[in-house]
This record gives structure tokens, C-alpha cells and sequence, in this order.
């Protein structure tokens, strides 16, 4: 901030670009494997700017979209014109029964995430990259809910099976997605690619071109941030950690927890209005601030609580956590995962996680 001011003063092709743009682009496609990456306001603004120009420029493309895709995914391939097919959320076999319905003329691309933030389940990311490979579609994997917390150096959970599997998997796929925003702890988003790739979307994408570049010193926080994460695993460790004492502690209170492999912990409450008194509830009473998540981001019926537990939830507090949805559960007379199978809906069975299953606490 004292060196550069508060503003970088331009777009990045007006006066906006600095040296700490460009080690942040260098640091970030260090991360991923790829030869090269490219800053954006967020990766709201990434995923639409590099859907959609990459569609648009790839006459007669179609577009596989996981049907849990993120909003910003959706928005990428409504902008880019392009034939829209959306596979059932994490379906290898639908979307090989779409993929093999076009000749192999026709370009295509594979949309989907690592971490789905509402459900925490985990994308088929090997499965699809040898979909992709039998199709010749190419790959597009948003990594905002894993980037910092998975992986040995944070590159998120392609890196954490690469690391598994002693292999790179970073080459199976051709476009990899991030937040800075998150996991990170600042603001910004980012794609990184193959050197040609990330020269295109550079040089047409409206979105990338025609915006103020980002602030240096968020970009030097940004940049501490990452290079940090990829020295320290401490934190993965005791996210993952925490998250599995949170998991254990609400199924022996028998509060409904929908199971995943991810630090993602979903409490199904299956109304939306309880849902939303459970969260006021929580903050009113207990001083414990957890999101309700309702239609139209959930299927009605499946209304949640989300809970995520950071490095920072130390088991006193998932006690205190596990006390307060106790009390919470009693007084609002919610469903035990018991009584949900009772009604004859199994909270376990509800979600298709894909088969490269990471388990939690892996660290
Ligand atoms: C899956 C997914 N992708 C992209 C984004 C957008 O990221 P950003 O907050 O950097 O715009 C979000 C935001 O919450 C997200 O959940």
C-alpha cells in the first residue's frame, strides 16, 4: 500500500499491470503444474470471462455442465451461445451417454468442480479426464472450494489424488479454476493453462480486458498467501482434522449430517423456514454463526445448515457446536438422521459422491 497506493490505476493492458500481477500469475501457475495462469476481479469473472470466450471461439462447440455447476459456470456458457448439455450431478455414465451422442468433429467441452460447496461432494476427476481423452472434449475444472486446503501444496484435490497416485494428474486437465478469495483469505480469481490457452482468453475476454486490474497490495497479500500455503500444510491438516471431529461428534448427537468426503459439513433440516430459524437460532441464542442454505440453491425438501470447520475450531468449540444444535434440534422439534430413515429417506444415499472419493482427514 505504501510502495504502490491503495489502486492499480488501470486495466491491465492500460497502466493497471505491475510486477506483482506477474508473480502472482507465475506463483499461481507454479501451483497448478500448467505453463502459465491469468488474474481475474474473482472467479465469478473468471469462469464466465473463459467460458464463454472459449466457446464462442470454438465454432459449433457444446458444453457438458455437471448439474450442480456453479453460478458463475452457468452464466460462462449462457454468455458463450454455445449448445448446452447438463449431465446428472457427478454421473460419469450420463455424460458418456452425452459426450458419445456427437461425432467426434464436434468440439466439446467438459464443465465441473472439485468440491461442490452445497452438498461437499467431490467431481469423478479422473473418470471424467478419461472421458475427455476418449472424446477429445476439453476439460474445465472449477477448484474454488479446494484451492489452499487440499493437495500437498494447496493446489487443490486434483493435486491431493496426484500426490495419492504418485502421478501427475495435473495434465488431465486443460483448465483449472481458483479463488483467491477463500481458502486464501483475499480477493481475486484465476484460471491456469497451457501458455496458448491463457494467451486467448488474454487477448478476447471482455472480462479479463475491460476492468480495472486488481489492487498491488491485495495482489501482495494475495501472493503471501499462496507461496505460504504451499510451504505449510498445518493448516490443511487441522481443517481436515477438525472437520472429522465435527462429523463424528453431530452423528453421535444424532443431528442429520449428509456424508461426504469433504471439509464441507451439510446438516439436513429439510424446511425452509426451520432451516432459517435453526441459523437465527444459532446466532440469537448460542452466539454461533452457521448459514441455512434453501431453495433455489437446494432442491426443496433438502433444505441444510452448512457448516465449515476451519484450522480455527478447536474442539472445544465443535463441543460447544454440538451442544448448541442439540438444544437447537430439541426446541424446534427438527429430524434426527433417524427419524429421517423412518420416513423412509436415508440422508447417506441422498447424493451421488463420485467415485474418486477423498476421504476426510487424510493429512
Ligand atoms: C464453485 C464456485 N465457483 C466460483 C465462485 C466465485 O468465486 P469468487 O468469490 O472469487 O467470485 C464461487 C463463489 O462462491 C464458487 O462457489
Amino acid at each position: 500500500l505504501d510502495q504502490y497506493g491503495a489502486g492499480a490505476g488501470g486495466t491491465r493492458n492500460i497502466a493497471g499491470n505491475g510486477q506483482l500481477h506477474l508473480q502472482l500469475e507465475e506463483s499461481l501457475a507454479d501451483l497448478h503444474g500448467k505453463e502459465n495462469a491469468l488474474l481475474f476481479s474473482s472467479c465469478f469473472v473468471a469462469n464466465d470471462a473463459t467460458l464463454s470466450t472459449i466457446a464462442s471461439k470454438l465454432p459449433g462447440c457444446v458444453i457438458f455442465s455437471d448439474s450442480l455447476n456453479h453460478a458463475s459456470m452457468i452464466q460462462g456458457i449462457r454468455h458463450s451461445h454455445a449448445k448446452k448439455q447438463i449431465f446428472r450431478h457427478n454421473d460419469v455414465a450420463h455424460l458418456e451417454s452425452l459426450l458419445a451422442s456427437y461425432p467426434s468433429t464436434t468440439p466439446k467441452l467438459i464443465a465441473f468442480e472439485s468440491v461442490y460447496s452445497m452438498c461437499g461432494s467431490i467431481g469423478p476427476m479422473r473418470e471424467i479426464a478419461a472421458l475427455a481423452k476418449k472424446y477429445g472434449a476439453i476439460t474445465f475444472l472449477d477448484e474454488v472450494h479446494a484451492v489452499g486446503m487440499y493437495g500437498s501444496r494447496g493446489a487443490g484435490v486434483l493435486e491431493l489424488l496426484a500426490d495419492r497416485e504418485r502421478r501427475s494428474l495435473l495434465d488431465d486437465i486443460d483448465i483449472i479454476t481458483g479463488t483467491l478469495g477463500k481458502a486464501y483469505g483475499v480477493v481475486g480469481g484465476y484460471i491456469a493453462a497451457s501458455r496458448n490457452l491463457v494467451d486467448m482468453i488474454r487477448s478476447y475476454a471482455p472480462g479479463f480486458i475491460f476492468t480495472t486490474a486488481l489492487p498491488p497490495a491485495v495482489v501482495a497479500g494475495a501472493l503471501t498467501s499462496v507461496e505460504y500455503l504451499k510451504r505449510s500444510n498445518v493448516e490443511r491438516g487441522l481443517q481436515q482434522l477438525h472437520t472429522r471431529m465435527t462429523k463424528e461428534r453431530l452423528r453421535e448427537l444424532n443431528i442429520p449430517v449428509i456424508p461426504n468426503p469433504s471439509h464441507i459439513v451439510p446438516v439436513l433440516v429439510g424446511d425452509a423456514e426451520k432451516a432459517k430459524w435453526a441459523s437465527d437460532t444459532l446466532l440469537r441464542k448460542h452466539g454461533i454463526y452457521v448459514q441455512s442454505i434453501n431453495y433455489p440453491t437446494v432442491p426443496k425438501g433438502e433444505e441444510r445448515l452448512r457448516i465449515t470447520p476451519t484450522p480455527a475450531h478447536t474442539p472445544d468449540l465443535i463441543e460447544e457446536l454440538g451442544d448448541a444444535l442439540t438444544s437447537v434440534w430439541r426446541e424446534g422439534e427438527l429430524w434426527s438422521e433417524k427419524q429421517w430413515l423412518e420416513q423412509g429417506f436415508d440422508v447417506s444415499m441422498k447424493l451421488n459422491m463420485g467415485k474418486d472419493v477423498v476421504p476426510v482427514a487424510s493429512f
